[in-house]
């Protein structure tokens, strides 16, 4: 069936991984990448796809609803798969109100819109809502956040994106708009921005830079490659169950400190450098105020009631990951530049 899928966010780290692969999967598509191009939104990393006929670019901010209401029109528009956000911790603890403007006001203009556009005739139509497992706040030593974890959000990051996913479903409740809802845990893997702490690692690595780590470093995250994420979404979109939520994550649990020192150990040996010495980088510094000590997925029913499962392992895509890295260290050193200085001087000079 023909589709005209609008992707928020698309020249981001996820949203840009999800483009390529429904643009290059289904021909028959439209797929139209509506992105404001923040500093975090890179056309770079559309370049394997950019001349495809299926593909269409739209530059807007999603809080210009007249914006996008004329993208509805434009193009048409059968389905949206929302990934467009702020989506760095550390920044909304300086910056909170960039995430209520985009995460919650940019979701809500979204919904209307679609609302709208839509007429009430909602039955082929679908609002795929991309969300976070850090709405669920943090895991103490054990268990794991299921689909029915009661929402806990402790930085102005989650509770923006709680506040989203709360909107979307009363969009659902209240006018019956098809809706589904993913929250995913911690992400790795090409073209990730190099503030999140695997790339913001491999960057300062290759460039004998201290490796901040945050804390006692026993912090915990659950970290899954991009590419099962999408391949997630693009099952989900296509046979998840209208009104749900699935959690997806990597059954891959890691304390940061663990975590970097493997980095170091993996880098070392591609790096042709002596093993131990990128690990005398490591230097601890204040930590994240509101810190989540611990996330940790149950993908439990994406599995049993959608066959999904990770396809990679850690190794694999760690490995892969790091080589994509040094392979594409003009990339690294473009996003770098300029603002990226800036930012991390003042995130980092304490
Ligand atoms: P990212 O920061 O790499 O990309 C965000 C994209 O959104 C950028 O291209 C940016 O230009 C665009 N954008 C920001 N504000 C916008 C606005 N007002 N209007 C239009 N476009 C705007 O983010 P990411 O890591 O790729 O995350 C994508 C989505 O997935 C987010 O919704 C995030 O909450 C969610 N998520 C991320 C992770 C992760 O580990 N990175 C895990 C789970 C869920
Ligand atoms: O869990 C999903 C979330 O994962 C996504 O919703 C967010 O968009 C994404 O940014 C990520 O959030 P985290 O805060 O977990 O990711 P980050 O890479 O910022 O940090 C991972 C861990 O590493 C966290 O415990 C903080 C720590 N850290 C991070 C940085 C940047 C450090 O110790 N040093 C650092 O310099």
């Amino acid at each position: 069936m023909m589709k005209t899928i609008l992707v928020t966010g698309g020249a981001g780290f996820i949203g840009s991984e999800v483009v390529r692969k429904l643009v290059s999967k289904y021909p028959n598509y439209k797929i139209v990448n509506l992105d404001a191009l923040t500093y975090a939104g890179n056309l770079e990393n559309l370049k394997p796809i950019e001349g495809a006929t299926n593909y269409f670019f739209e530059k807007a901010d999603i809080t210009d609803a007249s914006a996008i209401n004329h993208v509805f029109e434009k193009h048409q528009i059968s389905d949206v798969i929302h990934l467009a956000a702020e989506s760095h911790v550390d920044r909304s603890i300086s910056n909170p109100l960039d995430f209520v403007y985009t995460n919650v006001i940019g979701t809500v203009i979204l919904l209307e819109a679609a609302k709208k556009y839509w007429k009430g005739n909602y039955q082929n139509h679908l609002f795929y809502h991309v969300s976070t497992d850090e709405v669920y706040g943090s895991l103490g030593t054990e268990g794991f956040f299921t689909e029915t974890t009661n929402y806990d959000p402790h930085s102005p990051y989650s509770a923006s994106k709680a506040s989203s996913d709360h909107f979307v479903r009363s969009y659902h409740d209240t006018y019956g708009l098809q809706v589904v809802i993913s929250n995913c845990s911690n992400n790795y893997g090409p073209y990730h921005f190099p503030e999140k702490l695997i790339p913001l690692m491999i960057h300062n690595i290759i460039n004998n830079k201290a490796l901040p780590v945050y804390g006692n470093g026993k912090y915990t995250r659950d970290w899954l490659y991009v590419i099962d994420h999408a391949r997630a979404i693009d099952l989900i979109f296509h046979t998840g169950k209208i009104g749900d939520t699935y959690n997806i994550g990597g059954f891959n649990e890691w304390q940061n400190i663990d975590l970097v020192h493997l980095l170091c150990k993996l880098m070392d040996e591609k790096l042709g450098r002596e093993t131990g010495t990128s690990q005398q980088l490591i230097t601890y510094v204040k930590d994240r105020p509101g810190h989540d000590l611990r996330y940790a997925i149950d993908a439990t029913k994406l599995n049993k009631e959608l066959g999904w499962s990770p396809s990679v392992t850690f190794e694999e895509g760690l490995s892969a990951t790091i080589d994509w890295f040094l392979s594409n260290q003009t990339w690294l050193n473009n996003v770098t530049s300029g603002a990226y200085a800036t930012y991390y001087d003042k995130q980092y000079s304490h």
